[in-house]
């Protein structure tokens, strides 16, 4: 596989670039022994490129008064619908390089594409109906008002390496549906495999309304930031270099930040659990995807007398999985995208052991290259950087704990707050626990593994971990802002608000 990446989408068309370019190589090999390889190339636009993307959304948004912004919604719904439509057609390509260039294996490189197009048809569908109801006016204190939504300007979209296509079109298709301008950089990992859906984006929106800068942040966002023309930016990523581009606004207040951070979630096992249950979640929580999932579980906390007895469980559901290539039948995990990865993981694993832990599965290792078999650490103890680093990856700490406040201490003073997960078969129990935890992450999974989906629900996190709420309705909510429309109430201004 070689993609030749040479264009970007700016003023509705592909224009090519001359300059300079990324080579992709990537470490998602066919075995473990077999060289990392060039599959592909990215332009590297430099400044100056950048802030001609910009004009072109500028021009687009024209101050709120452009063809998009004004159009009606139900044909941005109709734009929108045409282009998920090309996207289908987009499918096996995709998939294919998601596989070659981030390693998801083919079951979950089909589930991504597929998913991504039922929240964007969702997403269609719910805006759609939601335009077709007429909005109740409200009389009250002698005010008669309707409220309408606008969008907020110029949004800046940028997912993450793990899910790029999913988590980059479910920002863009809400801000695009809303009436914003969108400039969209992919991650830094995960560039190709918008190739093949560029042209969709040219076909499908008038010029100008999705653009896109591909190459170093430093070199394409920080222009763009600087300038302080960007209403909106939306980031899945780091809570560093979140904070390291909102700054970069000479404006920030008028910035609004819809951001995906960091997460540390916890499963927390009780004594009366059913361990069959915690172990097969805990294993599919930790493990899916490598571990690489903002959601994963990222530590597990096993009661002193159900220690010996999960662990081993979970270590041998561990050792039963197969690594391999993404495209092989049966693959439960597959190589790491970068050998940093790899070289992290050795150093937490290395800190913890250090520290008291034993790697506890027998199948643990490298295997060549970023073929990381994972580890399973126990028991870890509070000083490992494990307990508190986001690993990200396949290792999994298990802690042990005499009484509960010990890890509802932990909890409390982490750091991140997204989701937890807790083991238990007693309703006392669960109340209590949504009491203490409903302060501290946004969501509560009761003997399941934590997860994003179904993308009906809202999907956040306290502290660390987000800012703003994600979910088909909250998204759309998230790109607009309220227009109320008012007048004292008098027969004259009902007649022209009202109807
Ligand atoms: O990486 C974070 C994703 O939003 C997780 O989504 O729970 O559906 O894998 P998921």
């Amino acid at each position: 596989m070689y993609i030749n990446l040479n264009t970007y989408l700016i003023d509705g068309m592909l224009s090519e670039w001359t300059g300079e370019f990324q080579e992709v190589v990537s470490y998602i090999t066919p075995t473990p022994d077999t060289e990392a390889q060039v599959i592909g190339k990215y332009p590297l636009l430099d400044e100056e490129a950048a802030l001609s993307v910009l004009d072109s959304s500028l021009k687009a948004y024209d101050l709120g008064l452009g063809q998009w912004p004004t159009m009606h919604p139900l044909k941005r719904c109709e734009k929108v619908s045409h282009f998920v439509q090309l996207m289908k057609g987009k499918r096996d390509e995709v998939a294919h390089i998601l596989m070659a260039e981030i390693g998801k294996t083919k079951t979950d490189a089909y589930s991504e594409f597929d998913r991504t197009v039922e929240y964007i048809e969702a997403t269609v569908d719910f805006y759609r109906s939601k335009m077709q109801k007429l909005s109740q006016p409200s009389k009250k204190g002698g005010i008669t008002a309707k409220i309408m939504s606008a969008p907020r300007g110029i949004a800046l979209c940028m997912g993450p390496y793990n899910y790029p296509l999913n988590e980059t079109l479910t920002i863009i298709i809400p801000a695009l549906l809303t009436g914003n301008v969108v400039i969209f950089k992919p991650p830094r990992i995960g560039v190709l495999l918008h190739a093949p859906i560029l042209e969709a984006f040219a076909e499908a929106f008038p010029a100008g309304v999705v653009n896109t800068v591909f190459g170093e942040g430093q070199k394409v966002i920080t222009p763009i930031m600087q300038s302080g023309k960007v209403d909106v930016m939306a980031f899945i990523g780091s809570a560093k270099v979140a904070d390291a581009i909102r700054n970069q606004h000479p404006f920030p207040h008028r910035l609004h930040a819809i951001l995906g951070l960091e997460a540390k979630n916890p499963a927390i096992i009780m004594e009366d659990a059913d361990l069959e249950v915690a172990s097969n979640e805990c294993l599919g929580g930790a493990l899916s995807f490598n571990g690489q999932r903002c959601t994963a579980l990222k530590n597990i906390f096993v009661p002193r007398s159900k220690a010996d007895e999960f662990v081993q469980l979970l270590a041998h559901k561990v050792d039963q999985l197969k690594l391999g290539a993404p495209q092989e039948d049966g693959v439960k995990l597959t190589p790491l995208p970068e050998m940093s990865r790899v070289e992290y993981l050795q150093e937490l694993v290395n800190d913890a052991v250090a520290k008291g832990a034993r790697v506890v599965n027998q199948n643990y290792g490298v295997k060549g290259g970023t073929y990381y078999f994972p580890a399973v650490l126990f028991p870890v103890p509070i000083e490992a950087r494990i307990a508190h680093e986001e690993q990200f990856g396949p290792v999994i700490p298990v802690m042990i704990y005499d009484d509960l406040s010990e890890v509802i201490n932990f909890v409390t003073h982490s750091h991140y707050g997204q989701q937890a997960s807790i083991f238990t078969q007693n309703k006392e129990t669960v109340n209590k626990m949504i009491d203490t935890l409903s302060h501290q992450v946004s969501r509560i999974n009761i003997n399941s593994q934590c997860q994003r989906g179904p993308d009906n629900l809202p999907f956040t996190g306290r502290k660390d971990s987000a800012q703003g709420v994600l979910s088909i309705r909250e998204a759309l909510r998230a790109f607009s802002l309220p227009l109320v429309v008012a007048g004292k109430t008098n027969e004259l201004n009902e007649a022209l608000i009202c109807s």
